[in-house]
């Protein structure tokens, strides 16, 4: 059977439903079931989800946890998270509970401002085409102010919109590079909607200038789109306490775990093989956290990951030092965040998870995310240096394996157990279930 179709967008979901199965699934009946079996019995809640995206045939859940204890900047946060991976949640309440008593987290946000750009081709002199741009940047401005006017009610709006020569890279390049202030809003939309309108403004103006011969006059724009790389749009969140307060488990000298820890970062902040997932250990946090409170994880991935690369080698976004005896831990991250708009009112769970956190601005998410990544990081590399990574991951993976082999309550319970004093490996654990249901 031919595996391509046309108009599969128009098909009811049922109707989808029929053709995947049949066409991928053997009309194997258990295939459907398992698509079924993630819809919501509450219809109206089902149909908000299947018109999320497009050709929604069903449900994917994701464990949607809470991570409690976080003090930050004084204030107390349950922080919600949404994921897949085992532990990730236990390391940061563990580190959320370890900084409760040594002051908490401090974190301040550094700055706001995001970037947008009309990347267009013009083949003809920079001081003519920079002289047009002068004159009717004013214009541009003003064309927008239908999208802007709410905007800058209010106290946000375009900043500036600039003129770049790219022209030593690809041959009659040039950018309107503008830069935008969205409060409380995440702003893809606001931006590419003023860049959308800079870019027609720009062209139209450009018809009727007269300082442009015949040839200078068709600017050819590319397009028009915001950047998710946001380097100034910049949280920090920070830790501190005394070297001496570092470890509350008597087996580990303070001193010995900072300098190890500290180390351990150095390395991350060198070594591009180590910082990757030394990164993806302070993601963990952070897209948990973003993936909860209905950003786009995406966006935040890829500006993240750019900022990390911004000397010319990928490096830690987490640092560290000891200073007069007090061991001071932090990140320093781009975050654009929304806290209005998009799925913020539209999803429910993404609604809860705001109000869980306080309705928060935009500017106080930043922190509390940041602080989440920090916190992950912590953990992390606090069992990487001692203990190793695998005892606590595995004590927490122990439940899917559990889970895996459908052990019944009585079995998890005894396992469980006797995994408090042994190790949890894959091998062992399935070793444990086989001689528990020896006969
Ligand atoms: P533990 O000391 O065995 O935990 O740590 P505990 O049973 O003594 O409990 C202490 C506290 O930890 C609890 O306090 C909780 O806050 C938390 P309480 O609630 O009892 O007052 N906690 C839990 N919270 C919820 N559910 C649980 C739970 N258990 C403990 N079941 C722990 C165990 C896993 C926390 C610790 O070993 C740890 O932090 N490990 C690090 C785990 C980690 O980083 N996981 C991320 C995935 S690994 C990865 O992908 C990233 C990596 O590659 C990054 C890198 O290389 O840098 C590692």
């Amino acid at each position: 059977m031919s595996k391509s179709i046309s108009g599969f967008s128009k098909l009811s979901k049922s109707h989808k439903i029929d053709w995947i199965v049949a066409t991928y699934f053997n009309k194997n009946e258990n295939a459907k079931n398992i698509i079924k079996q993630y819809w919501n019995s509450n219809i109206k809640l089902q149909q908000l989800h299947d018109e999320f995206i497009e050709n929604t045939i069903t449900n994917y859940y994701l464990p949607f946890g809470v991570a409690p204890n976080f003090l930050i900047n004084g204030k107390m946060h349950a922080i919600p998270m949404a994921i897949e991976e085992s532990s990730v949640v236990a390391a940061a309440s563990k580190a959320a509970k370890f900084w409760l008593e040594r002051g908490g987290f401090k974190a301040e946000v550094l700055s706001t401002t995001k970037i947008g750009q009309v990347h267009f081709m013009f083949h003809g002199d920079f001081e003519v085409l920079n002289t047009f741009f002068k004159t009717i940047k004013p214009k541009l401005i003003e064309a927008a102010k239908p999208i802007t006017k709410n905007m800058e009610k209010r106290g946000g709006g375009i900043i500036d919109i600039e003129l770049r020569d790219k022209t030593k890279s690809i041959e009659g390049y040039f950018q309107l590079h503008a830069t935008f202030e969205t409060l409380d809003a995440m702003g893809a939309n606001f931006i590419n909607s003023c860049l959308e309108q800079f870019a027609k403004t720009f062209r139209e103006e450009a018809l009727d200038y007269d300082g442009f011969s015949q040839d200078e006059q068709s600017i050819d724009i590319i397009m028009s789109i915001l950047s998710n790389y946001v380097p100034n749009c910049l949280v920090r969140a920070e830790v501190s306490c005394p070297v001496k307060d570092l470890t509350e488990d008597p087996s580990i000298d303070a001193k010995e775990f900072a300098k190890k820890f500290i180390q351990a970062v150095k390395i991350a902040e060198i070594e591009p093989f180590r910082a990757v997932t030394h990164n993806k250990g302070i993601m963990n946090g952070i897209d948990a956290v973003v993936l909860a409170t209905g950003n786009d994880f995406r966006a935040v991935e890829a500006g993240v990951h750019a900022f990390a690369s911004r000397n010319g080698s990928y490096s830690s976004l987490t640092h560290a030092k000891i200073e007069n005896d007090t061991f001071y831990f932090w990140i320093e991250i781009p975050l654009a965040l929304g806290t209005v708009g998009g799925l913020t009112s539209l999803h429910p769970l993404v609604k809860l998870a705001l109000e869980l956190l306080h309705n928060p601005t935009a500017k106080e998410l930043m922190q509390i995310v940041a602080v989440a990544g920090l916190a992950q990081n912590f953990a992390a590399l606090r069992s990487l240096t001692t203990t190793g990574i695998q005892e606590g991951h595995m004590k927490m993976h122990l439940m899917n394996i559990l889970n895996q082999f459908e052990a019944t309550e009585k079995e998890k319970a005894t396992l469980i157990d006797h995994f408090k004093t042994h190790t949890a490996t894959h091998s062992a654990v399935v070793e444990a279930i086989k001689s528990l249901r020896k006969p």
